[in-house]
């Protein structure tokens, strides 16, 4: 296995390849992001002198055709790297010969991949974030087209009072909107950058680290080195609690959708082309779409606690440890971005079955109502309360229509204000094209 701090010394062969793991096969995707922070690194050992002008625009030139050909598919890790910062100057020293051999100069692998890492989230990040809000949208959407469809409201899964499905869908929406805050904090983590810390502790160089933080891409410089170096991890966390939490939002609306569309209910149908079959039963359609995507909280979240685990305990600057963490950022990245994507191409293909949502609006949803009816005649709440709770059947259901229009406050079911949720989507979206 080649290694960039070979001495000469053998290693014994199972220890090496434990170390080395199957970073080399995650570093594949870090490859292009590590390529571009290589860049901005050679400019700025160009900017002070370290490398010459032409050795800078030669490394950058062969860095430049690397990632041309990660791209096509033909930049590959091999195991034989003991990860993507050893393909990287291997490649770099077979073309370049003594000058790829200069580019590790006052780095270290501990910024690299933080740097490669962070990259990658603020990439990653801008597109979970771009599922989100179609997701978002396609409730909104749905909101929109089922607006004034009566249907019971649910507490502790037993009737209470009147909703309706636009309401359920808007309240999805707005969820999915809030949680883009979390979003937005992870991306201001990651927008740091690390490069210059390299080991945890500087180098005796004057490295340009603002310059090369902004031609790598990065806001900001996170200037402490140790603290870059300890919060390697702990970003990953923080995107990852991120992610978790709008998945838990998708939990909670795929849960909906799983027994809304559930024979007993009724109340939603899902187009046979998003359901799938059983084996034995022939006349089978299973959400199986909407109970992955519930289970998908589980993934994300299991990413997040391991992430949080490894960093338990550890003493401050690099610890080999750490390269555990990268199996479960990517992972929890990718997957919360695949559970986004699916819903947001199947919700908007959710039907309401309006018969269905009007027929289980029974009079025991306008309890309530009806004890309001009395106190608006002067009976005290509580005493209307005990007189309705004796007199169970005493009301009728009442026009529908009619009473969801009563509920007419901010945000009622007869008043949900998609015009404004829809226009903070589009803030929202318009924030993310900004980042
Ligand atoms: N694969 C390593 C990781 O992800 C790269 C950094 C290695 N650094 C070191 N000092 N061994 O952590």
């Amino acid at each position: 296995m080649a290694r960039l701090w070979d001495k000469g010394s053998a290693l014994d062969v199972l220890t090496q390849r434990y170390c080395a793991g199957r970073d080399w096969e995650f570093d594949q995707e870090l490859l292009p992001y590590d390529i571009r922070a290589s860049i901005a690194h050679a400019r700025g050992l160009g900017a002070v002198g370290v490398l010459r002008a032409k050795e800078v625009d030669r490394l950058v030139k062969e860095l430049g055709r690397l990632e041309a050909r990660w791209s096509a598919g033909r930049f590959r890790t091999r195991p034989e790297h003991e990860d993507g910062h050893t393909a990287i100057e291997l490649a770099l020293t077979k073309k370049l010969g003594d000058l790829g051999k200069k580019i590790h100069t006052g780095r270290s692998r501990n910024d690299q991949v933080i740097a490669a890492l962070r990259l990658y989230a603020k990439d990653r990040l801008r597109v979970v974030s771009d599922a989100a809000l179609d997701l978002a949208h396609a409730f909104v959407q749905l909101a929109r087209r089922y607006e004034k469809l009566p249907m019971p409201g649910y507490t502790h899964t037993r009737r209470a009072m009147l909703s309706s499905a636009g309401l359920w869908a808007a309240a999805h929406a707005e969820a999915l909107a809030d949680d883009m805050g979390w979003l937005a904090v992870g991306y201001a983590l990651a927008d740091a950058s690390p490069l210059g810390s390299a080991a945890g502790y500087g180098v005796p160089l004057p490295l340009p680290r603002p310059q090369i933080s902004a031609d790598a891409g990065f806001g900001r410089v996170q200037e402490n080195v140790l603290a870059v170096q300890n919060a390697r991890g702990h970003v990953e966390a923080g995107i990852l609690a991120g992610l978790s939490m709008l998945m838990l939002t998708v939990n909670r609306l795929s849960t909906d959708i799983v027994w809304w569309s559930a024979e007993e209910f009724g109340f939603l149908r899902l187009p046979e082309e998003f359901t799938t079959g059983s084996s034995i039963m022939p006349q089978k359609k299973n959400p199986d779409v909407f109970e992955l995507a519930r289970g998908g909280y589980a993934v994300v979240s299991g990413c997040e606690q391991r992430v949080r685990n490894l960093l338990l305990g550890l003493p401050s600057g690099y610890n080999r440890d750490l390269q555990l963490t990268k199996e479960a950022f990517l992972q929890g990245m990718s997957h919360a971005h695949a559970t986004l994507a699916v819903l947001s191409h199947v919700v908007p293909h959710l039907e309401f079955d309006e018969k269905r949502c009007r027929a289980a609006c029974s009079a025991d949803l306008f309890a309530t109502d009806e004890a309001l009816r009395r106190v608006s005649q002067g009976v005290p709440f509580r005493d209307a309360y005990r007189q309705v709770a004796e007199q169970a059947g005493a009301w009728k259901v009442p026009d529908l229509d009619t009473a969801l229009r009563l509920r007419g406050h901010v945000g009622g079911p007869g008043n949900l204000g998609l015009g404004r949720l829809a226009g903070r989507l589009a803030r929202i979206r318009r924030e993310w094209a900004g980042r």
